[in-house]
């Protein structure tokens, strides 16, 4: 074989490489609505930008009679590329070849990029689209797998790691996706579950569908589990790169700074009136969100789960910030279990990575009754404080209306290390609200008003009172709790400047081995 036969060999295998489990399973991946292994990688990473690695891998497997059935690159494509100019490795699970199915080899190359990711520094994107563990392989697969998990642990809180979900995710395989920092699930064509509907059927009698099970919209609204469910894989995928424009490369850096052509001193007038004269009526704290960041560009995670609570990416002057809301539109805006772990996994990932968080408060308090304390409120809640207690990047509060309770100290209070906490006028920040204190300081004295106008007319008296002496920004202003009482349409301006200023923070946890946050 002289040089050229060589290399035409090199491109034959290449090409061979590159059609996985062959044109037949390609177009039935294309008859489900889904992408190959390599069209995802192309289109998540800039144009020209792959370096495709270990495409010559094989697996090793003889039993079954295996060994007579090989596919080039072995069910995962992997290697490294760009996304905006900046490095990250990648790898997709190929469904054409042996469903995705995990080999020892296929572990190996997997491995092989994370290894490198962590040394470069660089994030982490894992396309999931497989039928699990190989069975020919058996424990050579889980310990493959349990290779991948071990890195996913080291490589948390190191580089941000991406996980998208385009097809089945199932057994102990979903463990690697719930380990990374953020999970997008295309809706309809992916589902992600420990087990199957079969065995669900077989072991509790529960009789359920895939999608019911483990579907996108399970996931996105009920468990939690995917951060978001796209309408399809090219949603997902601008997901994928959309998340680390506001993330850096690693723990040591920080998110980059864009150029923004917003104005920083918008003065945005209708703040000022956007708070309801009621203070128990609701409002979209939505509408506040987009009105304060660059461009109304809000990147929220979690959309469809423990909607009482908002967290997300945006840009203040070009600087990426996590925003963590209550939403009064949602029941009340009221923490409870969910709300409380939606947002301290957030916040963690934030501090992980460098990004500061703004907070916006209106919170009437922790959700009561015996649901919330038997499912442990008690531990989930300490989740939010501990991780806004813990976090050491800038952490700027704004309260917008109540704060009240054990719920004003978690949510960025002052205390748990806030650099800058402002407070609206119309902020009422107390133990607990008017109604709750009036009956509890004067019930007796309220009982014995045998006359039911009387008795309105003393409760609204003391209502008032209270509201005048205790609802509102000043007693805390007054012991130095807040910073400063702003006016609401300034709000963007002093966040914007709180921000600038804050930027060369540095704070430290005490060293240790690690905490022991409530998990
Ligand atoms: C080997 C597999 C495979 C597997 C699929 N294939 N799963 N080969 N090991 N786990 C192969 C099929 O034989 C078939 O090969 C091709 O992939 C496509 O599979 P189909 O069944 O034709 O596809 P589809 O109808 O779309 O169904 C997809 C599926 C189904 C729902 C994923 O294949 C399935 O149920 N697979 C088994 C899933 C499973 O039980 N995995 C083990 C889970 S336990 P041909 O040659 O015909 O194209 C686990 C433990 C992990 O994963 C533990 C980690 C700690």
């Amino acid at each position: 074989m002289d040089i050229q036969d060589k290399i035409k060999q090199l491109i034959d295998y290449r090409q061979e490489a590159r059609l996985g489990g062959g044109e037949e399973r390609i177009a039935k991946q294309h008859a489900q609505g889904k992408y190959t292994a390599r069209e995802r990688i192309d289109m998540i990473l800039d144009e020209g930008s792959f370096e495709e690695t270990d495409m010559f891998i094989t697996h090793r497997s003889t039993d079954f009679d295996m060994e007579k059935t090989q596919y080039m690159g072995d069910g995962v494509v992997t290697g490294h590329g760009t996304i905006d100019g900046r490095v990250v490795y990648i790898y997709a699970q190929d469904f054409t070849i042996f469903g995705g199915s995990l080999s020892e080899t296929y572990a190996l190359k997997i491995c092989k990029i994370m290894d490198q990711a962590m040394k470069v520094g660089a994030p982490i994107i894992g396309v999931n689209d497989s039928g699990g563990a190989r069975i020919q392989e058996g424990v050579k697969s889980l310990a493959g797998y349990a290779e991948i998990f071990q890195r996913n642990i080291m490589a948390s809180g190191l580089v941000p790691q991406i996980s998208a979900i385009f097809g089945p995710c199932a057994g102990g395989a979903v463990y690697s996706p719930a380990l990374t920092d953020v999970v997008i699930m295309s809706d309809k064509t992916s589902y992600m579950f420990v087990t199957g509907p079969k065995v669900t059927k077989t072991v509790t009698g529960e009789d359920i569908s895939i999608e019911d099970l483990g579907g996108a919209t399970i996931h996105a609204t009920k468990s939690g589990v995917a951060h978001f469910r796209a309408d399809d894989e090219d949603e997902g995928i601008m997901l994928i790169r959309k998340t680390l424009e506001f993330l850096p490369q690693n723990n040591l850096e920080d998110p980059i700074i864009t150029q923004s052509n917003d104005p920083i001193d918008r003065l945005d007038d209708n703040l000022n009136e956007i708070i309801p004269k009621s203070s128990n009526q609701a409002y979209d704290v939505k509408d506040i969100i987009y009105t304060l960041v660059d461009n109304d560009d809000f990147l929220e995670f979690h959309r469809h789960y423990a909607k009482n609570i908002v967290v997300g990416f945006a840009k203040f002057n070009g600087r990426p910030v996590g925003i963590v809301a209550n939403q009064p539109n949602y029941l009340a805006g009221v923490l409870d279990i969910n709300a409380s772990r939606k947002a301290a996994r957030f916040v963690r990932m934030c501090d992980a990575f460098n990004v500061p968080i703004v907070t916006l408060v209106d919170v009437p308090g922790f959700l009561p009754g015996s649901s919330q304390e038997y499912g442990g409120i008690i531990a989930h809640g300490a989740k939010l404080l501990f991780a806004y207690g813990e976090a050491t990047v800038p952490k700027i509060t704004i309260t917008l209306r109540k704060s009240y309770g054990g719920a004003h100290d978690v949510m960025s209070s002052k205390q748990l290390r806030g650099d800058v906490n402002y407070a609206w006028p119309s902020a009422e920040i107390a133990v607990m609200g008017p109604k709750g204190a009036i009956e509890i300081l004067h019930g007796k004295e309220i009982r014995e008003i045998k006359d039911i106008d009387e008795q309105k007319t003393f409760i609204a008296q003391k209502e008032a009172e209270y509201v005048a002496n205790f609802a509102n920004p000043y007693q805390a202003a007054k012991y130095g709790y807040i910073d400063d009482v702003i006016e609401p349409r300034n709000t963007r301006f002093r966040i914007i400047r709180a921000l600038q200023t804050m930027a060369t923070k540095k704070d430290t946890n005490p060293p240790k081995k690690h905490s022991n946050i409530p998990l």
